[in-house]
C-alpha cells in the first residue's frame, strides 16, 4: 500500500489495512480464538488473549483510526460501552457538561449508572456555546457533545466547543454516530475523542452492535486501552469483521443516504399535513451555517411533527408505513422509522424530553438507500 496520504473514499477501503500475513487474504480472517500459543512464557506473536487484543479487532481499530484522521482506534461491544470507557477516565467529584437533547441511552448511562459514583452531569442547550461556558467550574473535566443530536438534529459547533475545552483545560468528546467521518471529522476540529455507535452507519447493515473510540494523543489512548482491557467490553472477531466490511462502502452508502435524506426532508416540508421538519440542511435551521462549515452534507436523519398530532396519531402513522420499518436504531441500508417518545427516548422523563423538543408526536426517520420514489410513496400513504 502506498504511503501517500489517501483521500477519504480510499481510506474507507484501505486505511490501516494490509493483506493478512499468513496467506495474503485481502479481508482479515475472522480470528475466532480466545487465546494464542506461546513458545515460552511471554513468547508470542503480538497476541496473548483476545480480550486484550485480537487481530480482526486490530484491523477494525486501524480502519477506525484512519477514517477519523486519528492515531489510535478502539473497538467495543457497543456504542454505550465505548461511552462507558470514556466516563471511566473520570473520578468521583468530577463534572461533565453535555447537551440537553442527548441520545436517551447516553443520558441513562450518565444519570442512572455514573451519577451514583459521584460524577455530576449537566445538560444544557449546547447549540449556544455561552450555555456551556456558564456551567464550567473548577470540577468540570469533560464536554460530551453529540452533533447532529438524536432526534432533534440540533447542530453543535465542534470547533467552538474545542476552543472552550482548550481554554478551560477540559477533554472534548464528540459522538459522531449521526454524521460519520464521511460528513464530519471532529478530531480535525479540535476534539480529543471521537465516539461511534458503529452499530449504525459504520456497520451500515443492521446486523451488528459495536462501539468505537478514536483519539490522537498517545497518553489518552493508553488510558483508554487500559480501561478497554480492564473492563473488558470488547467486540468479538465476527463483529469486528462485519463493521470492517461495512466501512468499505461507507462513502457510497452515505452519498445515497444524503441524497435520499434531502429529497425526503424537502418533500415533508412541502406536505400540507406536516407542521415541522428537523433537518440541518434547511437554510433556516438554527445552526445551518455551522452545519455547512463542519459537515460536507447533511445526512439521512430527519425528524418531523405531523400537524395537530397526538401521541396516538404519531403511533398510527408509523404503524402504517410499509417500506420504512418501524424499529429502533438507524444508519442501515434500509429505511427505519421511530417514535422517540415511546422508543429511543422513553428513558428520559417526559418533562425533561419535552423541554428539548422531543414531544409525543415527533417521528424520526433514518432514510435508507432504497429508491427514493418508493420511500416518498410510502410516506404519502401513511400520512393520508
Ligand atoms: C447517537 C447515539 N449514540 C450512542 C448510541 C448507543 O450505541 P449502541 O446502541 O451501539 O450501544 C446510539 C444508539 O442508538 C446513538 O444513536
Amino acid at each position: 500500500m502506498s504511503k501517500k496520504p489517501l483521500h477519504f473514499n480510499s481510506k474507507a477501503i484501505h486505511g490501516g489495512q494490509e493483506p493478512d500475513a499468513a496467506y495474503g487474504a485481502v479481508m482479515p480472517p475472522i480470528y475466532q480464538t480466545s487465546t494464542y500459543a506461546q513458545s515460552t512464557p511471554g513468547g508470542h506473536k503480538g497476541y496473548e488473549y483476545s480480550r486484550s487484543a485480537n487481530p480482526t479487532r486490530t484491523a477494525l481499530e486501524k480502519s477506525l483510526a484512519s477514517i477519523e484522521n486519528g492515531d489510535y482506534g478502539l473497538a467495543f461491544a457497543s456504542g454505550l460501552s465505548a461511552i462507558d470507557a470514556v466516563i471511566k477516565l473520570l473520578s468521583p467529584g468530577d463534572e461533565v457538561i453535555s447537551t440537553n437533547d442527548l441520545y436517551g441511552g447516553s443520558y441513562r448511562l450518565f444519570k442512572k449508572v455514573f451519577e451514583k459514583y459521584g460524577i455530576t452531569f449537566h445538560f444544557v442547550g449546547m447549540t449556544d456555546l455561552g450555555k456551556i461556558e456558564e456551567k464550567i467550574n473548577e470540577k468540570t473535566r469533560l464536554l460530551w457533545v453529540e452533533t447532529p443530536t438524536n432526534p432533534m438534529m440540533n447542530v453543535i459547533d465542534i470547533k467552538g466547543a474545542s476552543d472552550l475545552a482548550k481554554r478551560y483545560n477540559l477533554l472534548l468528546a464528540v459522538d459522531n454516530t449521526f454524521a460519520t467521518p464521511y460528513l464530519q471529522r471532529p478530531l480535525d476540529l479540535g476534539a480529543d475523542i471521537v465516539m461511534h455507535s458503529a452499530t449504525k452507519y459504520l456497520g451500515g447493515h443492521s446486523d451488528v452492535v459495536v462501539g468505537a473510540l478514536v483519539v490522537r494523543e498517545k497518553e489518552l489512548a493508553e488510558k483508554l486501552y487500559f480501561i478497554q482491557n480492564a473492563s473488558g467490553a470488547v467486540c468479538g472477531p465476527m463483529d469486528s469483521f462485519l463493521v470492517l466490511r461495512g466501512i468499505k462502502t461507507l462513502h457510497v452508502r452515505m452519498q445515497r443516504h444524503c441524497e435520499n435524506g434531502e429529497a425526503i426532508a424537502r418533500y415533508l416540508r412541502e406536505h400540507p399535513g406536516i407542521e415541522k421538519v428537523y433537518w440541518p440542511g434547511f437554510e433556516d435551521h438554527p445552526n445551518h451555517e455551522i452545519a455547512k462549515r463542519q459537515m460536507s452534507h447533511f445526512g439521512g436523519m430527519i425528524s418531523f411533527i405531523p400537524k395537530g398530532s397526538s401521541f396516538k396519531d404519531a403511533v398510527k402513522i408509523v404503524e402504517k408505513l410499509q417500506v420504512f420499518t418501524l424499529a429502533e436504531s438507524l444508519g442501515g441500508v434500509e429505511s427505519l422509522a421511530g417514535h422517540p417518545a415511546s422508543m429511543t427516548h422513553a428513558s428520559i422523563p417526559k418533562e425533561e424530553r419535552e423541554k428539548s423538543g422531543v414531544v409525543d408526536a415527533l417521528i424520526r426517520l433514518s432514510v435508507g438507500i432504497e429508491d427514493v420514489r418508493d420511500l416518498i410513496a410510502d410516506l404519502e400513504q401513511a400520512l393520508s
